[in-house]
C-alpha cells in the first residue's frame, strides 16, 4: 500500500464481535439475544472480548480507546493488523478489507501500512538505540545507508540526539519510549497504534511524550489510534475517544461531547472531575453571530477554551465575545455568563436550566 499522505487511511470497524472460546460461533447468538458477558462466562465458559463494535476512525486523526482493565482494547487494537481473526464482523483499512487479505498481502500490509508502540518498549536489549531504531526499515529491506539516513533523523525528532550508540538499558524508561516512538516512525507506516505506550511512565515524562506525540502529529498527520486507561491522556489526546467497557463502547465523540453529555452515569463518574473549561471550546456553545454592542469587542479563534475566553474578558473588562474562523469572519458569540455557567455545572441540560437554552441546544445539534 503507498503512503501518500494524500490517500485515506481512515479504519472502519463494523458489527465486530470477538468471542474466545471453542464454540464462539454459537456464543454470538446468545450474545445478540443480551446474554452478558458475565453470564457467558459462569454458564457458557466463553469470553465476551467484543461486542457489535462500530467505530469509524477518520484519516490522519488520533483516534482513542478508553477502558478500565479486561474492557476489551487490547483485543480491539489487535484486529487492526489482524494479530486476532474476528468471530464475526469487518475491519476495513484504507478501504481495504483486512479479513479478505491473502498471506502476503496481510504481511506487505503489516511492514508497510502500520506501526505499533507498546507499553513495555519492546526494544531489543543487545541493539543499539539506532540499530533499534532501524528495525522496521531493515525489515522493509531498505538500503542500509538510507535506513540510518531516516532512523538518525527521527531519533533526532523525538530528542535522542547523541544516544544513538546506547543501549536500552542505560536509557530512562521515558527515553526509551521515545526510541519505540522513533522506530515506530521511521517506517513511515501512514497508520500508527499505540496500546497504553505512555502507561508505564511516570506522570511528567507522560506529559512530556504526550506533548511530543501531539507535536509531532501536527505534521506527519498519521491515522493513530491511541489506547489508555486514563481519562486525562485520552481528553488531551484524543481527536476522537471512544469509552469501552465490558467489551462494548458505552459512548463515542469529541471530548466535548464526552464531557457535555456523558452517555451514563458509568462515563458521568469518570468526567466529574475533569476541568471543564480546559476540555470544552467556546465553539461548543456559542450561538451564531448577530451582532454585537457597540463598542470594544473581543475576539477569538475557534477552538478557544472556555478557560481562555473567561481570562481574555476578565482581562478586557467586557461580558461578551465574538468567535472568529479561520479567515477571521466572525461565526458566533457567546456571553460571560454562559460560558461560567457551563464551566460550573456538570452537565449541558444542567447549564441549559442556567441559562441560554438555545445556545446549548445548538451545540447539542452540532
Ligand atoms: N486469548 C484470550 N483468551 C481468552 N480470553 C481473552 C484472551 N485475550 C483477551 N481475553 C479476554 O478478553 C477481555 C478483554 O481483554 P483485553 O486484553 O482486550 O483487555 P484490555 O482492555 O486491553 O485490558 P488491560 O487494560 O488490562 O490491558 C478480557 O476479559 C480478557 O480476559
Ligand atoms: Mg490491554
Amino acid at each position: 500500500m503507498a503512503t501518500n499522505p494524500s490517500d485515506d487511511f481512515g479504519i472502519e470497524i463494523k458489527h465486530l464481535y470477538k468471542i474466545f472460546g471453542y464454540q464462539a460461533q454459537a456464543s454470538i447468538e446468545r450474545v445478540k439475544q443480551g446474554m452478558s458477558k458475565a453470564e457467558l462466562l459462569s454458564r457458557h465458559s466463553h469470553v465476551l472480548g467484543l461486542k457489535d463494535i462500530n467505530i469509524s476512525m477518520p484519516s490522519g486523526g488520533i483516534q482513542v480507546i478508553m477502558g478500565l482493565s479486561g474492557s476489551g482494547k487490547s483485543t480491539l487494537i489487535r484486529h487492526i493488523n489482524r494479530l486476532i481473526e474476528p468471530t464475526a464482523g469487518e475491519v476495513i483499512v484504507g478501504g481495504v478489507d483486512v479479513l479478505k487479505m491473502s498471506p502476503h498481502e496481510l504481511r506487505e500490509f503489516r511492514r508497510h501500512s502500520i506501526s505499533m508502540v507498546f507499553q513495555k518498549f519492546a526494544l531489543l536489549p543487545n541493539r543499539t538505540v539506532l540499530e533499534n531504531a532501524v528495525y522496521g526499515l531493515e525489515i522493509q529491506g531498505m538500503a542500509r545507508g538510507r535506513q540510518v539516513e531516516i532512523a538518525m533523523g527521527w531519533l533526532e525528532r523525538v530528542g535522542l540526539k547523541g544516544y544513538e550508540r546506547h543501549y536500552p538499558n542505560q536509557l530512562s524508561g521515558g527515553m526509551q519510549q521515545r526510541v519505540g516512538l522513533a522506530r515506530a516512525l521511521a517506517s513511515d507506516a501512514p497508520i500508527l497504534l499505540m496500546d497504553e505506550a505512555f502507561s508505564a511512565l511516570d506522570p511528567l515524562i507522560r506529559m512530556d511524550m504526550q506533548s511530543v506525540l501531539l507535536d509531532l502529529q501536527k505534521e506527519i498527520r498519521k491515522t493513530i489510534v491511541f489506547i489508555t486507561h486514563d481519562l486525562d491522556e485520552a481528553l488531551r489526546i484524543g481527536d476522537r475517544i471512544a469509552i469501552l467497557r465490558d467489551g462494548e463502547v458505552v459512548q463515542q465523540g469529541t471530548r466535548q461531547e464526552i464531557v457535555m453529555s456523558p452517555a451514563d452515569d458509568y462515563i458521568a463518574n469518570f468526567v466529574k472531575e475533569v476541568n471543564r473549561g480546559r476540555v470544552i471550546g467556546v465553539e461548543a456553545i456559542m450561538r451564531p453571530f448577530v451582532s454585537v454592542k457597540a463598542g470594544a469587542t473581543l475576539t477569538v479563534p475557534l477552538g478557544t477554551s472556555l478557560e481562555s475566553a473567561v481570562k481574555r474578558l476578565v482581562e478586557a473588562g467586557l461580558d461578551e465575545l465574538v468567535v472568529t474562523d479561520s479567515q477571521g469572519q466572525p461565526v458566533g458569540q457567546l456571553a460571560l455568563k454562559s460560558i461560567i455557567a457551563t464551566m460550573v455545572t456538570s452537565t449541558v441540560s444542567e447549564a441549559s436550566q442556567l441559562v441560554q437554552p438555545r445556545s446549548v441546544a445548538q451545540a447539542l445539534l452540532r
